[in-house]
């Protein structure tokens, strides 16, 4: 099975726990990591940094393209540059996660974030978890593994809570956070699953629960082939 093309989709809302999960379970199975949300902040966070307008789909979609990004695929040693400025830390504000979905909404600028997303699983031979909204039915439509990983609003709130370290409301997070995914399904389904994509409810499961179904999943699909 070594060396065999392992692509592992998984897409998810904010705060189901996606990318822990998705690193741990490429961790455990030695693949390479790939975090598209990084992609788009990366982005978001250049067009902020020069001063485009994210309203201007033109520039924004002429920003992807021009972008000089470099993102670790190694969950060992994680981060994002753009050009020399390794700005893994400050893609994680506030200021970048409010202003990701214009982004994230503008289709030129998805169409050459897919293209870039799609070089990288290549260029790791296909073994890899791939992370993030339209990977199982966009960027990677024929991936050996594909999941939706959802959790109940509670539950995703809750995480997200920990998450920002508790600095935000509960209302201010909860709304937050929901804006955001619905502002992103306008272009991206992710809150269902596709014809053919395993759906993994964590709600009720804690982190270690969740990576092993998430395993089992994996485990099936390569020895039912
Ligand atoms: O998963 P995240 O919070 O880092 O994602 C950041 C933003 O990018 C979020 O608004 C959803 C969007 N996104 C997307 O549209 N498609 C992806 N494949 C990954 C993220």
């Amino acid at each position: 099975r070594l060396g065999k093309p392992l692509v592992v989709a998984i897409d998810g809302p904010s705060g189901s726990g996606k990318s822990s999960v998705s690193r741990e379970v490429a961790r455990r199975l030695g693949l390479a990591y790939l975090d598209t949300g990084a992609m788009y902040r990366a982005l978001t966070w250049h067009c902020l940094a020069s001063g485009v307008e994210l309203d201007d789909a033109v520039a924004v979609e002429a920003s992807a393209r021009a972008l000089k990004l470099e993102q670790s695929t190694s969950v060992e040693h994680e981060f994002v540059k753009v050009g020399d400025l390794d700005i893994t830390e400050q893609i994680r504000e506030p200021a970048i996660s409010s202003a990701v979905s214009a982004v994230a909404t503008t289709l030129g600028a998805r169409t050459e974030l897919v293209r870039r997303q799609r070089e990288a699983i290549t260029h790791a031979a296909k073994r890899m978890v791939v992370e993030g909204r339209d990977i199982t039915t966009v960027v990677a439509p024929t991936a050996e593994v594909r999941l939706l990983l959802t959790a109940s609003e509670e539950a995703r709130m809750a995480r997200r809570g920990m998450q920002l370290g508790g600095t935000q409301t509960a209302e201010q997070l909860t709304s937050q956070v929901l804006a955001r995914d619905a502002q992103d399904s306008t272009v991206v389904e992710f809150q269902r699953a596709a014809d053919g994509v395993v759906t993994v409810d964590s709600s009720d499961l804690d982190f270690e629960q969740t990576v092993a179904v998430v395993l089992r999943v994996v485990l099936e699909a390569v020895e039912g082939k």
